[in-house]
């Protein structure tokens, strides 16, 4: 166990097609909502179990109210080498200084599209200005180095990866491309609008050569190559295509305190209930280890087996979390 996601909200000013199409969901109670008091003491408790870095994401994480409290707690427990968060940037210009101040080191924006009119169609609710306008007051703070999360999906921005790969280069952002996965139930994933990470290479490769540098620390999700001119890199996180399941190092938690192993799972071990309940830290350190040393999660392995074989892969056959609500 090396990395934590923290989901701070399961709310989200956008309904982007792939994560949360509908515009209501069954949205987590304020009162199960775990508090900031409760959100640093786990993460205590995880660091001193290995967790070297915390993400911290949702839902939209920018949407929690004094979001930076919570940070500029994260920011000074002992052993944390690594704090950042993942946002759509709708929020991000005028947050961004107060992020900075409060200790956060770095950030990620997923942004999918150049184009404000398909930005709109993918977010539904987003203003493509907005974002760009966050992405670089951020940079200007130095909050970085900025990661770009783009999902790549067949038919709605597969034309675009150039023009990504072109941004990242010229403004200094490193783009993250991202195989469209089937998280959640609500976005019916389909393997056909999936482009997988060798369509993705090549592609780029054939106008901007690349040279693989590998996963970082030998395990991270993300497949890192670099520019073979020199200027900048870019990622492809293949879930679907090639799984890392083996190498996975990531615990999540829940909004509402829920301990889950794979991003893929149809339930979590309630923290925040034995918290709440009075547990003292001896019994959560005993419970996360157990959870952590009883995972046998391979889901993405299992899919890919499954979408080779003659049965062919059901994604509605499982049901699991929200992405919103595990945070991506
Ligand atoms: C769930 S979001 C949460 C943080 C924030 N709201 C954001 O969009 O950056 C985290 C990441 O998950 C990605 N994501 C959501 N649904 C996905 C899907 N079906 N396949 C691949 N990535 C997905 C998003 O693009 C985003 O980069
Ligand atoms: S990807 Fe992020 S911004 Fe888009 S709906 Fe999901 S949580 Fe919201």
């Amino acid at each position: 166990m090396r990395d934590l996601r923290i989901s701070v909200t399961d709310r989200c000013n956008f309904r982007c097609t792939y994560c949360m199409p509908l515009d209501e969901y069954e949205w987590i109670d304020r009162r199960e909502i775990l508090t900031f008091e409760e959100i640093e003491r786990l993460a205590r408790l995880f660091i001193g179990l290995g967790i070297e870095k915390i993400r911290l994401t949702g839902g939209e994480p920018l949407l929690r109210r004094d979001l930076n409290r919570l940070i500029s707690r994260l920011a000074s427990l002992d052993g944390l080498l690594d704090l950042c968060l993942t946002t759509n940037g709708a929020l991000l210009a005028e947050n961004a200084a107060a992020l900075k101040a409060a200790g956060l080191m770095r950030i990620n924006v997923s942004l999918d599209t150049l184009d404000s009119e398909k930005f709109r169609r993918i977010s539904k609710r987003g203003d493509l200005s907005k974002v760009l306008e966050g992405l670089f007051k951020a940079r200007s703070l130095g909050l970085g180095p900025i990661k770009i999360n783009a999902v790549i999906e067949r038919g709605l921005n597969d034309d675009e990866v150039l023009k990504l790969v072109e941004f990242g280069r010229t403004n200094g952002f490193a783009i993250r491309f991202i195989e469209y996965m089937d998280v959640g139930n609500a976005n019916h994933w389909q393997s056909a609008k999936m482009v997988p990470k060798q369509e993705i290479i090549d592609l780029i490769n054939r106008v901007y050569p690349l040279m693989e540098r590998g996963r970082l620390y030998g395990s991270a999700p993300s497949l890192d190559y670099d520019f073979a001119d020199g200027i900048g890199d870019i990622g492809v996180i293949a879930s679907v295509t090639e799984p890392f399941c083996g190498g996975c190092t990531r615990a999540r938690l829940t909004a509402d305190g829920k301990l889950v192993t794979c991003l893929f799972s149809s339930n979590g071990y309630d923290l925040k209930g034995l918290m709440r309940g009075g547990a003292a830290d001896a019994d959560l350190l005993a419970a996360i280890s157990s959870v952590w040393r009883e995972r046998a999660d391979r889901y993405s392995d299992e899919r890919l087996e499954a979408m080779r074989s003659a049965g062919g892969y059901n994604p509605e056959a499982h049901k699991k979390i929200e992405m919103i609500r595990l945070g991506g």
